[in-house]
This record gives structure tokens, C-alpha cells and sequence, in this order.
């Protein structure tokens, strides 16, 4: 039997006749168009309005945005905590769509590791470190004894240089040892995202790079993809890619690379602010461009070689 295609198909289809493959094939998280709409009391909030995202395998980022722009809401959503209303959001081939009672706590357990920015959140205060690092490993079963539990907990506590406060419990700990230890949790089960939602947020600035250098290390030798919520500019500065979410959309992105200054031989990295283009072709000026030149409702385009020209609107008609 063959039904008419439904509009949604017929979008889906003229945009992969446009763009070549799926959105996000190669991608670890896939956001598409995710729309969350909370309602309380008869009010609506749209938290988040169409977000699209793309994070490839082993990336560090950091995702920026003014208070209420949907941060916390994606990070819920991509820690299986919460579901969207509407769009589609994949990682590391979970759909979190349509993931059972059963699949969510599988995948929170498993896939990805998550801390809070309260510390107290993050760690049971009646267990030790070393207990708290191996718990997750406890109840996500298979056949590791106890010992082998015991030794992954230290090497992943010394990994992030907290192994001297193994047998101390949380209160016995500093903020900046605490997040480290959470860090350790997070990565217990060797999943394949860790999300962070202001990690350093309770911390002063010295403490936030710390914790900062842990997640660095934890990308670096554990190969795991990281997406860090950050309000702190030193921390989204030292990440090659930035993300900057408006009203529950992104909007503008940052992308860092390394220069080597050829006389002393430092390392320093260089960036370039870029817009989103969504796959319908829209893309969003920044308001001071648009400011500058005065450009309202309609613009002129010229197609060049190697770019595009934004003009004014000059045709007199308003
Ligand atoms: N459970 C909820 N019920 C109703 N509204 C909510 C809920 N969670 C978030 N919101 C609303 O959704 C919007 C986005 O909130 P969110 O917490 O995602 O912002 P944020 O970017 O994390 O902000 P902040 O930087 O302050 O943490 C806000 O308007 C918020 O009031
Ligand atoms: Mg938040």
C-alpha cells in the first residue's frame, strides 16, 4: 500500500537532496530542530525553539548563553534526564525520542556521565571518595569483583589527582577535590559523552581551572566527548570550539585553532566568530552588524566566487 508522503517526509527529502546525507550521520549528538515547551499554570515557555547541534566524537566544547536561554534544559535533555517536545535528538545511536523506562536507565548509567554545579549534587555524603567512584560500577553490574572495582576507582581518582582523599568523605574534601571526584564518577562507566552543567560554577577561578585541566585530561587520554556549560569566559576561551545558544537556539559559534609563532616558538590560539546557517539557508546577522548598517526586514544579496555580499535594503520601498 503506498500512502501520500507526509510534509515532514517531503521536507526531510528535499533537504537530503541538498545536503547529501542525513543530518548528523557522523555525528556523536545530534540535536535537530529540538523544540522543549514547558507549560506551568496555564503559561507557556518555550525553552528551547528549534535547536540544532552537531558534536563529533572526542570533541571538548563549551556551550555560552544568557541566563534562560535553554542551557540547562538541553544539557536534562542529552543527560536522558528529561524528553523533548518535538525534533530529534540522537547520542552515540540512542534515540532520545523514543528510548523505553528501561533503555533511559541504561543509558543514564552507561552512555553518559553528568556534574552539577552544586557539589553537594554530585556525591553521596556518607561514602568516601573511593566508594563513591566505585558505586556507579556496583550498580551497573556485570562480573567486575569488588577488588577490580576498588582498583579502577584509584586509577581513575589518580588519573585526576584526587587519590589522596580516597577515604575521605565529601565534607572532609575542598569544592575543587569534590568536582574532581565527581569527575571520576562521572567517568566511572567509561561513557561515551560527559555532560557538565557550570562544573565550576561554586569555585573560585584558580579552583575552576583545575577542574577545568581535569576535564582536559579526561578528553585527552580517555578519548571522551565533553560538552561543558559554562558562564565563566576563561574556561570558553580554552576550548576549541564555543557554542553560543540565544532564546533556545544556537546562534553564533567560536572556533579556535593553534598558531605556533614561528620566533619563540609559542603556541597560541587563534579564533574566528562564525554564524549558524540552518539547512533551510537561514542564517542570523549578529544585532550589531545589522545595528550598524541599519538593515530591517530586507536585504539585498549578490552572489560572489568565494562569497556573499548583505546590502542594505536601497529599493526605496518600505
Ligand atoms: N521545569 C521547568 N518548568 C517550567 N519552565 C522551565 C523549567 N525549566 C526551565 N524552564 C524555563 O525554560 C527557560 C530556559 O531555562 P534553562 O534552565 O534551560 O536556562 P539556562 O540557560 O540554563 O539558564 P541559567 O544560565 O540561568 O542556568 C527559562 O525561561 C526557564 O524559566
Ligand atoms: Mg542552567
Amino acid at each position: 500500500m503506498t500512502t501520500d508522503p507526509t510534509l515532514a517526509e517531503l521536507v526531510d527529502k528535499a533537504t537530503a537532496t541538498r545536503t547529501g546525507p542525513a543530518y548528523g550521520h557522523d555525528a556523536l549528538i545530534t540535536c535537530d530542530r529540538l523544540v522543549r515547551v514547558f507549560s506551568t499554570d496555564g503559561v507557556e515557555v518555550q525553552a528551547l525553539q528549534g535547536l540544532d547541534l552537531l558534536v563529533r566524537k572526542g570533541e571538548l566544547m563549551a556551550l555560552v548563553g544568557a541566563s534562560g536561554s535553554g542551557k540547562s534544559t538541553l544539557m536534562n535533555i542529552l543527560a536522558g534526564l528529561d524528553t523533548p517536545t518535538a525534533g530529534a535528538a540522537r547520542v552515540a545511536d540512542h534515540d532520545l525520542m523514543a528510548m523505553t523506562a528501561r533503555d533511559r536507565l541504561h543509558y543514564r548509567r552507561k552512555v553518559v556521565g553528568f556534574i552539577w554545579q552544586q557539589t553537594s549534587r554530585n556525591l553521596l555524603p556518607y561514602l568516601t571518595a573511593a566508594q563513591n567512584v566505585a558505586l556507579p560500577l556496583q550498580l551497573a553490574g556485570g562480573r567486575r569483583r569488588s577488588r577490580a572495582r576498588a582498583e579502577r576507582a584509584l586509577e581513575l581518582m589518580e588519573l585526576l589527582q584526587v587519590a589522596d582523599c580516597r577515604d575521605r568523605r565529601p565534607h572532609e574534601m575542598s569544592g575543587g577535590q569534590q568536582q574532581r571526584v565527581a569527575i571520576a564518577v562521572a567517568l566511572a562507566c567509561d561513557p561515551a559523552v560527559l555532560l557538565a552543567d557550570e562544573p565550576t560554577g561554586e569555585l573560585d577561578s584558580h579552583t575552576a581551572q583545575q577542574i577545568f585541566a581535569a576535564f582536559r585530561t579526561a578528553n585527552e587520554e580517555l578519548g571522551t566527548t565533553i560538552v561543558i556549560v559554562t558562564h565563566d569566559r576563561a574556561v570558553a576561551t580554552e576550548v576549541r570550539r564555543t557554542v553560543a545558544i540565544r532564546d533556545g537556539r544556537t546562534s553564533t559559534e567560536v572556533l579556535r585553532r593553534s598558531e605556533v609563532d614561528e620566533t619563540t616558538g609559542h603556541e597560541t590560539l587563534v579564533a574566528r566568530e562564525y554564524a549558524m546557517l540552518d539547512r533551510a539557508g537561514r542564517l542570523q546577522l549578529p544585532a550589531e552588524y545589522t545595528r550598524a548598517l541599519a538593515m530591517r526586514d530586507r536585504v539585498a544579496l549578490d552572489l560572489e566566487d568565494d562569497h556573499i555580499t548583505v546590502w542594505p535594503d536601497d529599493s526605496g520601498h518600505s
